[in-house]
């Protein structure tokens, strides 16, 4: 495993920038890939390449020439809403670049590691297991779960990581957005009747570098396992910067007029990479009791 080379693409994403600094350290020879010059904040040890993941003649070209022997795939559009808007490009993105790696890894016999998400999930039930039936309610989550089914279709060693809502610190992220919106001291309206199972982008990244130790394959959902209202979450936050939260203000979906729909629970159920891949979540508390 060691020396291994692994591309990553959407290297200058919130993930991605974890992911290229991580695996770097642990002596991967890490080649990032993302949209533009490299973003990096970090000192890092990467090689870094311009990449548009939709272009399959760029693709081919750099897998030809940096012959890796593994992809992780963390590059997507994120942006729920703008991918309602803007379908198209969001499934040639989020879903249909996958075909511009597939031949490559299927050729080599690489592993390839895709992120997915939460939003799979309708979001009527609570605590989905990989077993449960995916029935997205937007454009973003129909576009996930096409690339899910391009790549089990395509006879490859592949592993699938759900996560739900992934914080830390780094770019742009729901925690970023949180102290943001809290210390500008504005009263701030937050939705109580969503659910989610809330990520640290640190776990993450543990999770992935055991699947590629341990070379597990398959679909797994990884996040702290812990059910909380985005209210909740958002309180919890206020909590740990000292904060009134007396000023928060709940609110139900409806009222925020979004343009895509979110899914009211989309909690994952962890209990497959606590079993497969030792996986150890830290919760919410503990990670923002770290952070802040
Ligand atoms: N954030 C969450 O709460 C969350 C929850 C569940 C799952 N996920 C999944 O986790 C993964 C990582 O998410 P993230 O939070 O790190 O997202 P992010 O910060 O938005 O990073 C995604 C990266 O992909 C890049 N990208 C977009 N179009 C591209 C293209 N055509 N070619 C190459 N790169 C392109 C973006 O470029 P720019 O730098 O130009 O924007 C960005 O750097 C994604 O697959 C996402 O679906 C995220």
């Amino acid at each position: 495993m060691k020396n291994s080379t692994v591309l990553i693409t959407g290297a200058n994403g919130f993930l991605g920038q974890k992911l290229s600094f991580f695996l770097s350290q642990n002596k991967f020879n890490v080649i990032a890939t993302g949209l533009g010059p490299d973003q990096s904040q970090i000192n890092h040890d990467h090689q870094y390449f311009n990449l548009d993941i939709t272009s399959s003649k760029d693709c081919v070209q750099l897998l030809d020439q940096v012959r890796p022997d593994l992809i992780i795939n963390s590059a997507a559009i994120t942006n729920v809403d703008f991918c309602e808007k803007n379908q198209r490009k969001c499934f040639a993105v989020n879903s249909k670049s996958i075909k511009n790696f597939i031949p490559y890894v299927q050729k080599h016999n690489i592993h390839f590691i895709q992120i997915s998400t939460d939003f799979v999930f309708e979001g009527l039930n609570s605590f989905y297991t990989e077993d449960d039936i995916c029935v997205p309610i937007n454009i973003y989550g129909e576009s996930k779960l096409e690339a899910e089914s391009l790549i089990k279709k395509s006879n490859i060693l592949y592993t699938i990581l759900r996560p739900s809502l992934l914080y830390g610190i780094g770019r742009g992220n729901f925690l970023t957005w949180s102290l943001e919106h809290l210390k500008d001291n504005a009263d701030l309206k937050i939705v109580d009747d969503q659910h989610r199972t809330p990520t640290f982008i640190l776990d993450l990244v543990l999770v992935i570098f055991q699947v590629i130790k341990l070379k597990k394959y398959g679909t797994y959902h990884i996040s702290s396992g812990e059910c909380l209202s985005i209210f909740e979450i958002v309180c919890n936050i206020a909590k740990y910067l000292n904060i009134d939260y007396s000023r928060i203000r709940k609110i139900k979906s409806i009222e925020l007029n979004q343009i895509a729909d979110r899914p009211i629970n989309s909690s994952l159920c962890i209990d497959k990479a606590i079993r497969d891949l030792n996986f150890e979540p830290t919760k919410l508390n503990n990670a923002l009791s770290k952070i802040l």
